[in-house]
This record gives structure tokens, sequence and C-alpha cells, in this order.
């Protein structure tokens, strides 16, 4: 990182498939002054996400999506290093919207950050994983939504990713069956030996439905779907009657632009509850789940993983890697 500039990423283009360091300007601007009641923040994580995708295009979304030529929209956590605002003191830690840059104005209003407590029981990245939006995502999406009781089968796709990780791992924590469906045989692997899911289903195989079907010999009540196209269909032909499916994402089709089709006679004929939601749909309850999900990470009942990246520059090139499946848990950038 330097310290007498704020690097930035600035959308240039729109992506039409893959996203593209040309699809960016790197540029170098003088780092902002913070105006009265306003910090400067140094950014120390970057999240890497499959919403950036989603935000660099102007397909239908929950928020406006990134203006050409504005700062690439993104989260992460920093230092604070000067502030003109008492709810910031110089050394505080905090995480939102810093946008891929070297530093951010945070302030008192829609730019506001969340101080991260000064004794963390855990490592920054952390705070963008297991104990931040990912795991929040995997905590409501599944107990809000999906409503797991002992003993039923849970599926979730994308399963060594760092939301499906955590939803496997909270399903085996409330007494369900755990089923992930993952690419290849290393994250099938660390699923059930380093995770404790209790069976994995290879999609990259060609007998993976075989796989499904053995993996859920009693059906499946809830699907948590974060990857759509032909393995939620093929999840939801096995679903049963009343099943719950909260519906996360559908990364298969974000680098493709096309619409989503599939089979969806299932949720009329089993009567599937099927809910798409957005984390931010449980705001005003963050706290109380960053806290379960931190807890249960300290008595070494959640485990995280991080893949770390070096350097911002890399930024455009890493996210690939959530599309591409070349990373274990929660992708990152370390400025
Ligand atoms: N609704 C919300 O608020 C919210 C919040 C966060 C994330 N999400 C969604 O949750 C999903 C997971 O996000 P994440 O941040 O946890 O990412 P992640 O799972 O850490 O990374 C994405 C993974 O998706 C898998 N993948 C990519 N393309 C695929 C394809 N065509 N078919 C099957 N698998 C594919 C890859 O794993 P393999 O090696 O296994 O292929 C890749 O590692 C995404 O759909 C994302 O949009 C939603």
């Amino acid at each position: 990182m330097k310290n007498d500039v704020n690097r930035q990423f600035r959308l240039k283009t729109r992506p039409t498939g893959r996203i593209e360091k040309s699809n960016f300007d790197f540029v170098e601007e003088s780092i902002p002054e913070p105006g009265p009641g306003e910090a400067l923040v140094r950014v120390l994580y970057l999240s890497l996400d499959p919403t950036n995708r989603i935000r660099m295009s102007d397909m239908d979304q929950y928020m406006p999506p990134v203006g050409i030529g504005e700062v690439m929209r993104g989260g992460g956590v920093g230092i604070v290093v000067k502030s003109n605002s008492a709810r910031y003191k110089e050394g505080d830690r905090v995480s939102g919207l810093t946008g891929w840059q070297d530093f951010c104005i945070a302030d008192e209003g829609l730019r506001a950050m969340s101080v991260l407590p000064k004794d963390l029981p855990v490592e920054l990245p952390v705070m963008l994983g297991a104990c931040g939006m990912t795991g929040l995502t995997a905590y409501f999406g599944l107990l809000e939504l999906g409503r797991p009781k002992a003993g039923e089968t849970v599926v979730v796709s994308a399963a060594a990713g760092a939301v499906g990780s955590i939803v496997g791992q909270i399903a085996k924590i409330k007494g369900c069956r755990a089923v992930g469906i993952a690419g290849g045989p290393d994250k099938c692997r660390h699923i059930v030996e380093d995770l404790g899911f209790d069976a994995a289903v290879d999609y990259k195989r060609a007998d993976w439905r075989e796989q499904l079907a053995a993996a859920t010999p009693d059906g499946i009540d809830v699907n948590f779907e974060n990857v759509g196209g032909e393995i939620m269909e093929a999840v939801m032909a096995r679903m049963n009657l009343f099943s719950r499916m909260p519906l996360c994402g559908m990364i298969s089709g974000y680098n493709t632009g096309e619409p989503m089709r599939g089979d969806f006679s299932p949720i009329l004929m089993r009567r599937i509850e099927l809910r798409g939601f957005i984390v931010i749909d449980f705001m005003e309850k963050f706290a109380e789940g960053a806290m379960q999900l931190a807890q249960w990470v300290v008595e070494g009942k959640l485990k995280h993983r991080e893949t770390i990246v070096d350097g911002l520059e890399n930024a455009p090139v890493a996210v690939n890697k959530l599309f591409d499946g070349g990373n274990i848990g929660k992708l990152v950038v370390k400025l």
C-alpha cells in the first residue's frame, strides 16, 4: 500500500461476461481530508463478493448499480487514521462499504461505518466472513427462512464458499443432516472432514445426480440455494412436501446475463415455500446474529477459512475466483 496517495478502481465499462481489468480505471487521487463529522479510514481488507459482478451490471438489483466513473462499491474493514467525529476515534477498527480503494471517508450518515469492538476475539478478515455479512447471510437465510428442525435434511450449494460453509455448519448445530454441493474432490473432502457436513456432492463429476440422490435418501427439507440453474432444478426435484427454499443467490447466471430458467412445478406440487432474500432484510437483528456467530466461532463450533489475495491492484482479477471456484471460504484482498 502507498501512504501518500489513494489508489482507486473506478468503473469504466460494464462487463459483458467475466469481469476484466479493462472494465476499470486504476487511478491515483490525493488522500481525502475528512470534513466536520467525518473520519478518514485506511482500508485493511476488502471483501470480494459475487454481488460485485451484479453491481457492475445494470441488471435489476436491490441497490442502484455502480455508475460509470464511480469508485467500485464493495465492503471492507479498515482503521481510522484521522477523525473529526465523536463517533470514530483514531485507531478504531471499522467495517462497512469502503469501496475498492486505499482510503475512504466514514461519516455519521449515509456513509457511516460500524466500529468493531476493541477486544475482537477473531482476526480482522473473519469480520468480513463468518462473523460478517456472509455469516449473517447464512444465519438469517437458514434460520429465519429455512427454519430447519432437528433430523431434517438441509442441502446447500456453493457449499465450500463463504456463505455455504456456514450454512452447513449451522444446520449441524441445529441437529440436521447437512449435505453440501461443491466443485471438486478437495472442496468435497473439506466440507465433510473439516467442517462436519454429513455428505458432499461433487457437481463436477458426471454422476452428481446419483450422488445427490444417495446423499438425500429421505428427500430434502431445506434447500439453501446459492447457484441456480441445473443444480437448483435437480435439488428442487428432490424436495419434500412443505419444504423451504431460501433463495440466496444464483451465481451460475451472473456472468451470462441470461434469465434463469427451470422447472418450477415442484413448488406447486410439493408446496415448497420459496423466498428470495437479501441479508439487509434482517438489518435490525444484525447485532444478535453477529453475537451468536462470534460465540460459535470462539467455542470452535463454527470453523472458518479465508482465501486471502495480496494487493488492491489484484482485486479485478481475484474476484473471478468466485466464478471459477478458486476460493475456499471467504475471499478477501489484503491491502
Ligand atoms: N442474498 C444475499 O444477501 C447474499 C449475500 C451474500 C452472498 N449471496 C449469494 O450467495 C452465493 C455465494 O456467495 P459467497 O459470497 O459465499 O461466494 P462463495 O460461495 O465464497 O464463492 C462462490 C462459489 O460459487 C461456486 N460457483 C461459481 N460458479 C458456479 C456455477 N456455475 N455452478 C456451481 N457453483 C458455482 C464456486 O464454488 P465451486 O468450486 O463449488 O464451484 C465458488 O467458489 C452467491 O450466489 C451470492 O450472490 C447472497
